[in-house]
């Protein structure tokens, strides 16, 4: 497959290193020399004393760190709930952080504190803070307040004693106020409204500001410095080494607009490495060519981790196991690798050489990622079986892209994750279908090629013989998904 050319602007490894991390918390204009892979987490707790933020897990899975960060898009500014504790300091460069401090309007509750205490949805208090703070975020989004929205914006966090219905209830009262919005600004909404401090109004202008100054100074970008250490969402890196990249100058790819943009070009997709989760299900091309990824990747984390991971921190991190790389290596996707310099492109399946070990030096990162859109007479399949429905690592994991032109298979693609060492494209299997006819005996023998490419281990997630028994199980999935009225047993 022939490259597709994206014109990025100028991106170098070379400049001088970053002296200062420049982000504004709450209302106050923050600089500090400190490395930037100190957590978020931290600084706000250690450095700034705002102990509003809380730490429970520190692994991505309590909510009770959530923050907002406000990052200016084109003319917009906008509001994402992550978490503090797998964000580092690197990465927040020239944006803004609000704490549940930063919500508090002077001498009384914002009404989504009141409306905590009036539906008595808090005891304890620690998980408190990180609904008020995703519930903030909401109130700054342009969704539409609806309930289904106003309880999504606070999955991901987790209350140990008051329940759920007294939460929702106190989510519910915000959505009824924001009605009362129609096309109204949300920043202007909730400020002048008294949902949140004045101050808010006047960010989108200060961070701008913030970036004018840096580029005027002839500064680096924001977050790059040469080190060779790259540094996309953080969100498995930061689980595994957390007492190591603290101490950490990274090269931040994560807050870089030139590899965080999304596009068509002709029929194919490209997306730049720093694309997160949730751009790219936001993207309007996503959301045309492939209406499931949404749901699909709302089984796969939750909403402030997928406002953080990147697509290639996920290839890149070569779990045998990674959702993303198994629907992307479906889909044939292709890698632009960079070390500042030169570019090369590699496919994303030939990006494993063993477990954990990649086709990659260290001084290059994903610059870009791009794949075929599909055609008319093409379809995907993503199935995934974890021991809980949501937020769960996956047992055994599949993806099929298939054209197909009646009832025969032109082309097709397979791939399996949670079945070898690395995750696999199922080459032998899929070379087998090409034309072949979709009828039971045919998917029969598919599997019985497939079991043989397969080698997998039994470990915490399942038996070697449950894991077989999965693939063959969701092959079967995947063809009575795509091929209606197919009955296998
Ligand atoms: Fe639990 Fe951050 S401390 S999500
Ligand atoms: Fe105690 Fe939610 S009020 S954890």
């Amino acid at each position: 497959m022939a490259p597709i050319i994206v014109i990025y602007p100028n991106f170098k490894l070379t400049e001088p290193q970053i002296t200062l991390i420049q982000f504004i918390l709450n209302e106050k204009e923050i600089s500090t020399p400190l490395p930037s892979g100190v957590l978020l987490l931290d600084f706000i707790r250690y450095h700034r004393h705002l102990t509003g933020t809380k730490i429970g897990c520190r692994e991505g899975d309590c909510g009770a760190c959530t923050v907002l960060v406000g990052e200016c898009k084109g003319y917009q500014l906008h509001y994402r709930a992550v978490t503090s504790c797998l964000t580092a300091i690197g990465s927040v460069q020239d944006k803004h952080i609000v704490t549940v401090e930063g919500t508090n309007l002077p001498g009384v509750l914002n009404p989504i504190q009141q409306s905590m205490c009036d539906e008595s949805a808090t005891q304890c208090g620690f998980c408190t803070p990180g609904f008020v703070v995703s519930l903030a975020g909401f109130c700054l989004s342009d969704k539409v307040p609806s309930q289904q929205n106003a309880i999504a914006s606070i999955d991901g966090n987790i209350c140990r004693c008051t329940g759920y219905k007294s939460i929702e209830r106190a989510a519910n009262n915000i959505t009824d106020l924001l009605q009362q919005r129609k096309d109204a600004d949300p920043i202007e909404f909730a400020t002048t409204n008294g949902i949140l401090p004045a101050y808010f109004a006047g960010i989108k202008a200060r961070l701008q500001v913030m970036a004018a100054h840096r580029t005027s100074n002839g500064k680096l970008e924001a977050g790059v410095v040469a080190s060779h250490k790259f540094l996309g969402g953080g969100t498995d890196l930061y689980v595994q080494q957390h007492d190591t990249m603290h101490l950490e100058t990274i090269d931040h790819l994560f807050n870089k607009p030139a590899l965080n943009t999304i596009g068509q070009v002709e029929n194919a997709c490209y997306f730049g490495g720093a694309t997160t989760v949730t751009d790219l299900m936001e993207s309007a091309v996503m959301q045309q060519y492939f209406p499931d990824f949404r749901s699909v990747a709302k089984l796969i984390s939750s909403t402030p981790i997928r406002n953080i991971a990147t697509i290639a921190g996920n290839f890149i991190n070569a779990s045998p196991i990674g959702d993303f790389t198994i629907f992307f290596l479906a889909l044939d996707a292709q890698l632009i690798l960079s070390d500042g310099t030169t570019t090369r492109q590699l496919p994303l399946r030939k990006l494993y050489k063993g477990y954990k070990s990649l086709d990659k030096r260290p001084e290059e990162f994903i610059e870009k990622i791009y794949f075929q859109l599909p055609a008319a007479n093409t379809r995907l399949s993503f199935e995934k079986v974890s021991k809980r429905t949501h937020l769960d690592i996956a047992s055994v994991n599949t993806a099929i892209c298939i054209s197909t032109s009646g009832h025969i298979i032109e082309r097709v693609a397979l791939s399996a994750g949670g079945v070898g060492p690395v995750p696999a494209f199922l080459a032998r299997t899929s070379a087998w279908l090409q034309g072949k006819p979709i009828n039971n005996s045919v998917i029969e023998k598919a599997i019985e090629i497939a079991q043989t490419e397969i080698s997998p281990i039994s470990d915490a997630r399942g038996s070697e013989a449950y894991k077989r028994l999965l693939l063959s199980q969701l092959f079967k999935a995947h063809f009575m998904k795509l091929s209606p009225g197919l009955a296998l047993a």
